[in-house]
């Protein structure tokens, strides 16, 4: 099994150029089954996440190519609606085949993706969703089932502003008669980037971005080339970085309005975030101040960013609270972080972190995706070494981090040494 080596070293020093989001183009993939042309991605990270739904739309029949970040899905051959268990198991996100298949064929089965390390993360959003705009869904045997022949022009109402069930109800939506609206949507960018990548291919859809969202139904879809937008979280992973090692990173390839909630962080808390043309710098400092922080649906603060910014408030001398609202089981990488020496305590969904300078290299487990990345954050601060294993997280949502991480000057090597 391989693991990371992560030494403190100095302050990080150079330019990181941001990959395409993870979380936009898991959505667009799947919204691609929704045409039977061909469809051209661009800036396509090259991610484990990214390798299994390609793989859930080739056993649905769909033809998938890749060549550097460029991912070509031809839908025109799709001859099965139904995804297994090892797909949705794998990745959460694959359920996002039902509203494309929904939407297209008028049925879809797809396994039930059941829990997860940072919650139970149910689905009953996307399926009350479903049923609103009129499919007939049943579930059986660890299937979740829908089909029907919907008349389309429904409101539906979400009791949370859930991004895979906006991103699930728009897609469904998009190819029936009448005109949808869906209140209380999830207002993140990569909605933004659904909607505009949908629009593209001829659909006529309104307002993503806000909490309300229009879908007027077309009849077809149609095959076309889009670039992904930049993944805000990687952007924000680098942002902490530059400020835990005290270091100095300019970040390329970011757009600045998705990542203003972490700008914001880093500013009150005293780092300095210098916003130019092509990107931005970030400028760590010696003198921290604590803060709090609660997690929040875009605009507000990420929970995606959390762990991460706990491993850099735990460098902060002074007490921080981190308040978790969107998982309930999202401290994971807490107990690791305390085995580095980090001062953290939990009380249901509060965090107190008191922050001290002396954390220490341990051997650490990525028990997540975003953790993992904490872990290594910490490793870079933290005296002597840390080792860091259960890599397959990280590489489900991070391309090259360590490279890009060594690039800019840190001490860190991938071996096979477990
Ligand atoms: C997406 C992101 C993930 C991010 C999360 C919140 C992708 C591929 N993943 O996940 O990185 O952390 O948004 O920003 O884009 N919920 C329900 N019922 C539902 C759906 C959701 O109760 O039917 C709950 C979940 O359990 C969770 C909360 O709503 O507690 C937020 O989930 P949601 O916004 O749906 O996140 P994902 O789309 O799964």
């Amino acid at each position: 099994m391989e693991s990371l080596l992560v030494r403190k070293g100095g302050p990080l020093k150079g330019t990181v150029k941001i990959s395409g989001s993870k979380n936009s183009t898991l959505p667009i993939m799947a919204a691609s089954l929704m045409c039977s042309g061909e469809v051209i991605l661009t800036g396509v990270p090259d991610l484990e996440d990214i390798k299994v739904m390609s793989g859930a739309l080739e056993l649905l029949g769909a033809r998938v190519k890749r060549e550097q970040d460029v991912l070509v899905i031809d839908g025109s051959t799709i001859d099965s609606f139904e995804l297994p268990e090892e797909f949705s198991r794998r990745m959460r996100a694959s359920n996002l085949v039902m509203g494309a298949l929904l939407s297209r064929f008028r049925q879809a089965r797809v396994a039930y993706p059941g829990g997860c390390a940072i919650g139970t993360r149910p689905v009953d959003l996307h399926l009350k969703g479903f049923e609103k705009l009129g499919y007939t869904i049943k579930e059986e045997y660890g299937f979740m089932e829908g089909n029907g022949q919907p008349r389309g022009g429904k409101e539906i109402l979400l009791d949370f502003p859930s991004v895979g069930a906006t991103e699930n109800i728009m897609m469904a939506a998009t190819l029936l008669p009448g005109t949808t609206i869906l209140r209380n949507a999830a207002r993140e960018p990569e909605i933004v980037d659904l909607q505009n990548f949908l629009n593209r291919m001829g659909a006529r859809i309104r307002g993503a971005g806000l909490d309300t969202i229009r879908i007027e139904g077309v009849q077809r879809l149609g095959g076309v080339e889009h670039a992904v937008i930049p993944d805000r979280i990687e952007a924000g992973t680098f942002m902490v970085a530059a400020a835990i090692t005290r270091g100095e990173l300019f970040i390329e390839n970011v757009v600045l309005e998705h990542v203003q909630p972490i700008i914001a962080k880093l500013q009150e808390i005293g780092v300095e975030v210098i916003i130019c043309s092509c990107g931005l710098k970030v400028v760590g400092n010696q003198k921290m101040k604590p803060t709090d922080i609660k997690t929040m649906p875009y605009p507000g603060f990420p929970t995606d960013m959390q762990p991460q910014f706990m491993a850099l408030l735990s460098t902060v001398e002074g007490t921080s609270i981190m308040v978790e609202t969107i998982f309930e089981n999202r401290f994971m990488h807490v107990p690791e972080l305390r085995r580095m020496g980090a001062d953290i305590k939990v009380e249901g969904r509060v965090a107190i972190i008191k922050g001290r300078t002396d954390l220490e290299g341990a051997t650490v487990e990525a028990t997540d995706l975003r953790a993992g990345a904490a872990l290594i954050l910490a490793g870079l601060f933290a005296e002597g070494e840390t080792r860091i294993q259960q890599l397959e997280h990280i590489d489900r949502g991070y391309e090259n981090l360590h490279v890009k991480l060594k690039n800019v000057g840190a001490d860190i090597v991938r071996g096979p040494w477990s």
